[in-house]
């Protein structure tokens, strides 16, 4: 792989040990591969003292915090972080309001100091708490934790659907955390105080871990790539909107959460030529413009006809069917690759966690899901194989806790 040099207008003393203390963290890291046996002690404190040059990558603020206090959670407005993990845990035998209540109070106190670069209550790392990198930890809670609690507000379940192929292992579960950051060992510590906490009431029935574009790639906003190579999110609202806020929240603050696990067949997509490609989403897949358009914001025009007097855009492409006219009743898709891995004959584990909020499953998402599975081109490339309903409650003040207005 080629690499850009740290220092490009300098002339090369050394080729191949031109490193700063910097290189060595970002693009320099293929350069040291090469070196790090022979030289790359010396190489890295020669040069410690090299100021930044003009077309270095910015340095990356991991202090960045996001409030998590307010009276909405975090994590869902919230410019989507680079990296997520999706814990869903189920309630031991006998826990009960009183438990979950316990529970969700030290959760919500680690959360709080974790979010603003604090040490959790027993961190056992605790420097591993001072790059947050925007951390959000935000909670949601299944129909099983309403049942265990006797409380009233749970979220409505879902039908079958009849492209689902659900296991187990990834469906279902009694409380959700959602941790995002834009730094994966943020994440992965949280993760683990998070987990220390939940063990005399919960287990852990399933974690899935997700990713996009990694933070510094591209200018912030920008609709990313996803695993098939698509851009994935352009039809989707804008977090300050007023659509946004309608879609999104409950007038209580809380909203709801759909998470599906989509698996998608990498080794078939790559068998798809892009013509197929791009009639499936009814998107180019060069700027994600509708394929009656010229650039990615424009209006698809569903009724254009080709010369041969056919739908430019399908009748059956996935952007067809998933539109919803009625403002009111669209979703916010929040959402993250996976890739677990290739199996030894090469085939991939990858796919979506397609993330849904709204305000209402029943009205919002179920009507969307309901036509996809009926028909949509996509699905000769995708296959649900996990899925979980939360209720995500209202957020809370400094002395208050995620889920007093619940169980309480
Ligand atoms: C692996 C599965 C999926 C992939 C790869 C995928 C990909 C895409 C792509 C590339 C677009 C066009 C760009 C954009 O507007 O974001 C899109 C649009 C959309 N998708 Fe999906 N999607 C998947 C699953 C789903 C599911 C399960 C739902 C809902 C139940 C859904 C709902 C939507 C909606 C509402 C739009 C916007 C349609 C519009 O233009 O109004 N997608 N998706």
């Amino acid at each position: 792989m080629a690499d850009r040099p740290a220092t490009a207008s300098r002339p090369d003393p050394a080729p191949g040990l031109r490193l700063s203390r910097r290189g060595l963290f970002t693009g320099g890291a293929a350069v040291a591969v090469g070196v790090v046996t022979s030289g790359v002690a010396a190489a890295a404190s020669a040069t410690d003292d090299t100021p930044q040059a003009a077309g270095d990558p910015p340095i990356k603020d991991g202090t960045a915090v996001e409030p998590f206090h307010g009276s909405r959670q975090a994590g869902i407005a919230t410019l989507p972080q680079a990296h997520a993990v999706f814990a869903g845990f189920d309630l031991r035998d006998g826990v009960d309001r009183d438990g979950v209540s316990r529970l969700m109070r030290v959760l919500t106190d680690d959360a709080r100091r974790l979010t603003q670069g604090l040490p959790a209550l027993a961190d056992t790392e605790p420097h591993l708490a001072a790059l947050p990198a925007r951390l959000t930890v935000t909670f949601g809670f299944g129909p099983g934790l309403y049942a265990a609690a006797g409380a009233d507000g749970r979220p409505a379940t879902l039908p079958a659907f009849t492209i689902d192929k659900l296991e187990p292992r990834w469906t279902g579960g009694d409380l959700l955390v959602q941790i995002c950051a834009d730094d994966p060992l943020t994440v992965a510590h949280t993760l683990r105080m998070i987990v220390k906490d939940t063990r005399s009431f919960a287990t852990v029935r399933w974690v899935q871990r997700g990713f996009r574009q990694a933070a510094h790639s591209q200018q912030p906003g920008l609709t990313q790539r996803n695993v098939m190579g698509q851009l994935d999110g352009t039809g989707n609202a804008v977090a300050g909107t007023p659509e946004f806020e309608r879609i999104v929240w409950a007038p209580d603050g809380g909203t709801t959460l759909v998470l599906r696990r989509i698996r998608t067949n990498l080794e078939k997509w790559d068998a798809a030529d892009a013509v197929a490609k791009e009639f499936t989403i009814g998107r180019r897949l060069s700027d994600g413009a509708p394929l009656t358009g010229n650039k990615e914001h424009d209006e698809p025009d569903f009724g254009r006809l080709s010369a041969a007097g056919f739908p430019v855009i399908s009748e059956y492409a996935h952007i067809r069917r998933a539109r919803v006219e009625d403002p009111g009743v669209r979703i916010l898709r929040r959402v993250y690759n996976y890739d677990e891995g290739v199996t030894r004959d090469g085939a991939t584990d990858s796919g979506l966690l397609f993330a849904s909020y709204q305000a209402d499953i029943t009205r919002q998402f179920v009507p969307i899901q309901r036509r996809l599975a009926e028909a949509d081109l996509l699905n000769e490339w995708t296959t649900p194989i996990g899925s979980a309903v939360f209720a995500i409650p209202p957020g809370c003040g400094p002395d208050g806790w995620i889920g007093e207005t619940v169980l309480t």
